[in-house]
């Protein structure tokens, strides 16, 4: 929990909210956002990296809501886009061309095009083919356009297995001897403009060395070419899941990185450190039930709203809405879909609780909403979103009809 969400007078307050408030006419699940807690997040990064001159752009894939985006916009932060949509869903939300990243290592041609025609400020390439395919696009518009090399630095970063992006084995980047040919033959892409190299190594980084030898080792590469001086270092900065954990803050990767940037212009694409904590999930108690000693609580939400712990084996704190009074006690939370997986928290410590008992999933702002589905055939649910003492549903819950509506 954090400033933004706090017990009051015995049960769970989003800012100047109740959170029984929203969960009683919206229904559960719901997803609840605090955009001070959005806005202290940005402010956090921008102090860290603000002296370095560095320039945000918000990772979207990690919580994409219009709503969330257009109070993003405002704090003056702009974008990495991974797709035409991601691209859409932020110019719908106000965000200029020019504050937007695209990035992605499988652009189609009709997505390039629709990044070229929007204007898009960069383009983060991922192979000589799509280097070359970006030049055909840009000779036939007779543009310029301004990329970066994603380099892939066979660095291992210190994160959960399948958040790790610029290992060896990894699909993503430019391997280094590739990436220098590619400088060395710049001609070949007139319409090009390599102004940079991109280095995003991985996800919830829990150390910052490997992200120094990456920058290290992508300036080496640079160096020989003066016009290359934007390092865009990607995102990455890791969240306290747990309050046990020690993690580096922004400011601890900043000051790492400073002393080797002189005369270099930074870029940073932060997703999770933006969005993570400043968003929960509320559910409600189905049924309890203890089994060969375990005691499960069944509630509403699962592994359709948050994929998280069934695919990485993430751990969120589980929290009722009414503050405990009771003794916790051990409880497996479990959902309703039907695969084995959908466990959203094996280890959580509760009071006892009946049905109709609400509580909140924590710090889900973070790829939580993006990555839920409709499998069995499931209705993806509302988001809310908190300012001090108000409150509104920022999208609505999903029904059975939008689900059907593209089947004849
Ligand atoms: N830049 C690039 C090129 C990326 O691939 C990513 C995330 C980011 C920035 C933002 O990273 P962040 O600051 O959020 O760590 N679904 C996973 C995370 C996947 C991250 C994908 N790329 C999860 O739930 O943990």
């Amino acid at each position: 929990m954090n400033e933004s969400f706090f017990y009051r007078g015995g049960t769970l307050w989003c800012e100047g909210v109740p959170l029984e408030a929203i969960a009683e006419p919206v229904g559960t699940p719901v997803y609840v956002y605090s955009v001070a807690r959005v806005l202290r997040n940005i402010r956090r990064l921008q102090t860290a990296f603000g002296p370095l001159g560095a320039s945000i752009h918000y990772s979207l894939k990690a919580n994409a809501n219009l709503a969330l985006l257009g109070v993003i916009n405002e704090a003056g932060v702009g974008v990495d886009a991974v797709s035409a949509g991601e691209i859409a869903r932020a110019r719908l939300a106000g965000i200029p061309p020019s504050r937007i990243v695209f990035a992605g290592v499988g652009k189609t041609r009709a997505e390039l095009e629709y990044a070229l025609d929007t204007g898009v400020g960069w383009i983060n390439v991922e192979s000589q083919a799509e280097m070359a395919l970006l030049e055909t696009l840009a000779a036939d518009r007779r543009q310029i356009v301004t990329v970066a090399l994603r380099l892939n630095p066979g660095v291992e970063a210190a994160t959960h297995r399948h958040i790790a992006t610029g290992h060896a084995g990894a699909k993503f980047g430019i391997e280094p001897e590739v990436l220098a040919d590619i400088l060395d033959n710049r001609a070949a892409y007139p319409h090009l403009f390599i102004a940079g190299i991109h280095v995003h190594i991985g996800s919830q980084l829990t150390r910052v060395d490997a992200t120094l030898d990456a920058v290290r080792l992508a300036q080496e590469l640079a160096d020989p070419h003066s016009d290359v001086r934007t390092l865009n270092i990607g995102g990455g900065f890791p969240v306290r899941y747990d309050d046990a954990e020690t993690l580096p803050e922004p400011a601890e990767f900043a000051e790492a990185l400073q002393p080797v940037l002189d005369g270099w212009h930074i870029m940073i694409e932060p997703g999770r450190a933006v969005v993570a904590d400043a968003g929960l999930l509320l559910v409600s108690v189905l049924y309890v039930k203890e089994q060969y000693g375990r005691r499960f609580v069944i509630v509403d939400g699962s592994m359709t709203e948050l994929l998280r712990p069934a695919l990485y084996g993430a751990e969120h704190p589980i929290i009722p809405l009414r503050e405990p009074e009771s003794k916790l006690v051990p409880a497996t939370v479990v959902g309703p879909v039907c695969e084995s997986t959908d466990v959203l928290s094996p280890s959580a410590r509760l009071p006892r609780l009946a049905a109709g008992d609400r509580m909140a999933v924590l710090d889900v702002g973070a790829y939580g909403m993006v990555m839920a589905s409709n499998y069995n055939m499931r209705l993806r649910p509302p988001e809310v979103l908190v300012e001090g003492r108000q409150w509104r549903v920022v999208r609505r819950r999903e029904t059975l009809d939008d689900l059907l509506r593209l089947e004849q």
